[in-house]
């Protein structure tokens, strides 16, 4: 096969959702149904349980787990598609961001009763950073949820995009009696069975079809008309260049749980969602079709083995070939690596991969060379653009506890920043550390990884920091800022300014008294 060919057929796409929402079921099902595994109970989930949780070294073995489940590849109608699973629990949210710089499109899973929650829309913030395109499921029909059309309109305001209903279901709860589907003028009539891994439909003509009474009873047929009516009259006709461009998202009703709308998604998705697309270093646009590889990496999961200490660093490819065994530049240290022991990812499978394909992703072993961001390549020096880093929720100071291991602790927060464990800030005045994360969780995961793994003995104090922000503006008006500011200043990992600002209205005040200066909760802007 050309390389052209590979590129054309990989899908890569990420499941997104608000936890429980039903993300493990619905990834678990299109496995079922992309033949992919034979069995449902197959995807452990990696839902971290936090009720029956003793310690953390319980949380990271049940996120080991999710290595496994990082990638799930399979081949489906001659496809090679690609899942790149997202943690669940809301403290490692960083790390589903980064996620989502290596997928083309995304699936977005919506709890009928529930509706739009704070994570949905918190992710769909990252989704429109990059326009990536979205399809919706919405998802426990069977469940007694809110109105379709209420559903929608919360979507098209809460997540600022178009929706297109592309099934339509008839009856909820226990009234479910199934989908129409619009795309295809196609009935699923709805019967619970967590296995079976195959809809049969019945092909309708649209929903004037006199056929229909041998399915549903007139009421239903009646309402259901009403509504398609009112699809047809209310959104646009689905549009895949409003689609690709994150504009537009398609909309499909289903239970995942009972395997049902399912069949309806995937074979949408394999229709409608891209191929792999260029992406934009900082030098200039890379082609997937260009033939000289070239990559980058989003996440790095470490070993938890003390006997062990690798850690495998994950690469989206996005150009050329990538060939096991080959010398790749690492552009940030400017320096070649050969990667001779390189993993793929098959079903639930890990596998030595002798080459990969742009859209594919690939599992490095690493012994601490690799960060997140890095761009591999066969000597171009630009770096893929867009892994950025959001302004924490929590903040504490590093204190050590052990003077003679300073320089222990110092390796060993560097190499977890790395891993993308949580964020560094340095002030500039006293040098004091100041660590932010997401969740609480992640001080735990860092003071224990400290001393095990670097011999560090540190502890971590509240702090009275409410936000960074990165600062930017004309160098003069920086300057100024920047003296006057002097004690809340710091540098985050890679040496950019941010200001450490203590309460919310304090900052308002800062930013309407230095109106030259522009306050990011971003680390790219
Ligand atoms: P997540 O990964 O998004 O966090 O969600 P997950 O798939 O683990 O699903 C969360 C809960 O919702 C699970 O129940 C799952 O069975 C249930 N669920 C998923 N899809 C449907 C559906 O279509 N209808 C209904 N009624 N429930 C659904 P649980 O009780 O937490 O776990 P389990 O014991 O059922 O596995």
């Amino acid at each position: 096969m050309t390389l052209e060919q590979e590129i054309e057929r990989r899908r890569t796409f990420g499941i997104i959702a608000h936890p429980d929402a039903g993300k493990t079921t619905l990834t678990e099902k299109l496995l079922l149904f992309g033949g992919a595994i034979q069995t449902a109970g197959a995807v452990k989930s990696n839902k971290i349980d936090m009720g029956t949780r003793s310690d953390w070294m319980d949380i990271e073995k049940q996120r080991g787990i999710s290595v496994a489940t990082s990638v799930m590849g399979f081949d489906y109608k001659n496809l090679k598609i690609n899942i790149l699973d997202t943690p669940g629990h809301e403290d490692f949210a960083e790390d589903t961001y980064r996620t989502l710089t290596a997928v083309d499109s995304v699936i977005m899973v919506i709890d009928c009763v529930k509706g739009v929650e704070k994570q949905t829309e918190k992710l769909m913030d990252v989704c429109r950073m990059r326009n990536t395109p979205v399809i919706c499921f919405i998802n426990k029909l069977d469940r007694e949820g809110r109105d379709a059309f209420e559903l929608l309109d919360e979507i098209e305001e809460k997540l600022d995009i178009k929706v297109r209903p592309m099934s339509w279901p008839i009856g909820m709860g226990k009234t479910l009696r199934g989908v129409f589907n619009i795309h295809e003028n196609n009935l699923n009539l709805y019967e619970p069975n967590k296995q079976k891994k195959v809809d049969e439909v019945v092909q309708i003509e649209g929903v004037e079809d006199p056929n229909l009474s041998n399915y549903l009873p007139d009421s239903a047929i009646d309402t259901l008309k009403e509504e398609v009516e009112l699809v047809n009259g209310v959104y646009d006709e689905f549009d895949s260049k409003a689609y690709l461009n994150g504009d537009m998202a398609p909309v499909f009703f289903g239970s995942a749980v009972n395997n049902f709308g399912i069949r309806e998604l995937l074979d949408c998705f394999t229709e409608i969602a891209p191929q792999p697309y260029s992406r934009e270093t900082e030098q200039r646009e890379i082609l997937p079709t260009e033939s000289k590889f070239s990559g980058f990496i989003f996440k790095i999961h470490a070993n938890m083995d003390p006997k062990h200490r690798n850690r495998i660093a994950f690469v989206r490819v996005c150009s050329g070939k990538f060939q096991r065994g080959s010398n790749y530049f690492n552009v940030r240290q400017n320096k070649n690596f050969r990667f001779s022991n390189a993993t793929a990812f098959m079903a639930q499978q890990k596998e030595t991969v002798e080459e990969a394909f742009p859209g594919d992703i690939v599992g490095l072993y690493d012994t601490g060379n690799l960060k997140i961001g890095d761009t591999l390549s066969e000597g171009e020096k630009g770096i893929y653009k867009g892994i950025p880093s959001f302004s924490p929720e929590l903040f504490r100071e590093v204190i050590n506890m052990d003077a003679m291991k300073s320089k222990q602790l110092e390796k060993g927060l560097h190499q977890l920043m790395d891993e993308g464990v949580a964020q560094l800030f340095t002030f500039e005045m006293g040098a004091r550390k100041v660590v932010g994360t997401v969740g609480a969780l992640q001080f735990e995961v860092l003071q224990y990884r400290l001393l095990n793994e670097y011999g560090a003995n540190a502890k971590f104090e509240a702090v009275n920091i409410y936000k960074a922000c990165w600062i930017s503006g004309g160098d003069d008006k920086l300057d100024a800022f920047v003296k006057d500011k002097y004690r809340h200043i710091a540098r985050d990992k890679e040496g950019k300014l941010v200001f450490m600002a203590e309460t919310k209205a304090w900052l308002q005040m800062v930013q309407e008294n230095f109106p030259d200066v522009q306050f990011h909760f971003i680390s790219e802007f």
